[in-house]
């Protein structure tokens, strides 16, 4: 049950928190209730570890993306970031919401075509697209192959049949405050055509005398969970610099930053969209069609990763280590970014959090920590525990790491669970051996 408050108010911590997905509670019988429902009883259904979403949550931020562009009066499409969660339920939704989808792989393509997305819809990147993911995408018909290299250039125009409306992509030498790894808009990036050291003029230049690439517009993306707004201007203003009458399109990234942890305040979609549109019809005027990309945003805080507790181990004076079922596997994010989360007991999901705990994974590495000092409700052997703001780069990042299998996809609407990705199984893990 949930706690009363001093003015004897029950007490949700969850229904307030901008980590877990919308819509999520404790519910009567004091557990964790996501999509309506009680993921204590979705663990004993569908096993642990399992990823959790809320349906309502990635339609919720699906329809505000489109509301704050429909407000801002230029022509947009919201590019569902498709290698944020390559699942293709999360396809066939983020259609039907009418986004359009960006892939970074030949994988990422197939999947979004068999989910149903109209071919002109889905837009190609990649800083290495081999011929055969080149070929793919042109034959498939996307709307747009981002060109990443000039070595890309010169293979396209190998291979290509029949014109293609291409991008370019440009990094615009700007550097937002997030890690390094997910930084992508600097000079010295492995990613598109500088503008300082020319690179970018020469490749507009090229691509604007091909035979069968038609040049529509640039693109820029600055980076990943970025709290900030003004680099997202100084962006739009530097690629402007490069632009002519071609420029129809600007594809202006994705990079919008999630609440990973209670405290963490990220500008609202509205705000985000808002900046991208002024520094567009500033820079380019309003007759462009301005694109984005977002990932983290449309999924990150719509999925929990639910566990189940094994060990509890009191190193006196020293930490309580709570092992789980999963770990580096299946959320990749801490050992990679040293990223932090929160976690918490969904089986007394209102308690008061007492007990400093480190959260550890099963596999054979010390660095498999999922939640360094987290504090949690009496943890004990055989409990769900949950680590919320998993939507994003978890299921798409995830390995058999220690043959360890990975772990399904549950959707969750109005108290209804329906998989829609299956839980690995051992003979999975044999079946690609000849
Ligand atoms: C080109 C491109 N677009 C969009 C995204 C999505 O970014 P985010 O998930 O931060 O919105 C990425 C992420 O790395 C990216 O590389």
């Amino acid at each position: 049950m949930a706690e009363r408050g001093q003015a004897g108010a029950v007490v949700d911590p969850i229904a307030g928190s901008p980590v877990y997905p919308v819509g999520s509670r404790v519910n009567e019988r004091g557990h964790l209730e996501i999509g309506g429902c009680d993921v204590v009883d979705l663990a004993a259904e569908f096993g642990t570890p399992a990823y959790v979403y809320a349906e309502d949550d990635m339609r919720e931020r699906a329809r505000s993306y489109r509301g704050a562009f429909e407000r801002g009066g230029m022509e947009f499409e919201v590019l569902f970031a498709s290698k944020s969660f390559p699942c293709t339920a999360a396809y066939r939704l983020f259609a039907e919401e009418d986004l359009s989808v960006d892939v970074a792989s030949g994988g990422e393509l197939h999947m979004a075509l068999r989910a149903g997305f109209e071919p002109g819809r889905i837009h190609m990147h990649g800083n290495n697209k081999t011929d055969e993911e080149i070929l793919f995408a042109a034959r498939s018909g996307v709307g747009h192959l981002i060109l990443d290299s000039f070595d890309e250039i010169e293979r396209c125009e190998r291979l290509l049949e029949e014109p293609q409306d291409v991008l370019i992509r440009v990094t615009p030498g700007i550097k937002p405050s997030t890690h390094d790894y997910i930084q992508t808009g600097q000079l010295d990036s492995k990613f598109g055509f500088g503008i300082e050291d020319g690179l970018a003029a020469r490749a507009i230049e090229r691509v604007l005398g091909s035979d069968v690439l038609r040049l529509t517009g640039l693109h820029a993306h600055i980076g990943s969970q970025i709290f900030e707004l003004e680099p997202y201007t100084l962006a739009i203003r530097a690629i402007g610099e490069l632009a002519g009458e071609w420029c129809k399109v600007v594809n202006v990234g994705g990079g919008l930053g999630i609440a990973y942890a209670a405290e963490d305040e990220p500008p609202a979609i509205d705000a985000y969209v808002d900046v991208k549109v002024r520094g567009v019809a500033e820079v380019f005027g309003e007759g462009v069609r301005i694109l984005v990309e977002p990932g983290r945003s449309l999924v990150g805080n719509a999925g929990v990763t639910a566990y189940r507790v094994g060990t509890v181990k009191e190193i006196p004076g020293i930490r309580t280590y709570v092992a789980v079922d999963g770990g580096m596997s299946d959320n990749m994010r801490p050992m990679l970014y040293g990223s932090r989360y929160e976690a918490l007991i969904a089986d007394r999901a209102a308690a008061v959090p007492g007990s400093l705990a480190t959260v550890a994974g099963m596999h054979c590495e010390s660095g498999d920590v999922l939640v360094r000092d987290a504090m949690l409700a009496e943890p004990a052997v055989g409990d769900v525990l949950v680590t919320p703001a998993t939507g994003a780069y978890g299921h798409a990042m995830a390995s058999n790491y220690n043959g360890v299998t990975r772990p399904p996809v549950v959707f969750c609407r109005d108290g209804d669970a329906r998989l829609v990705v299956r839980r690995e199984t051992y003979e999975d893990l044999t079946a690609r051996d000849v």
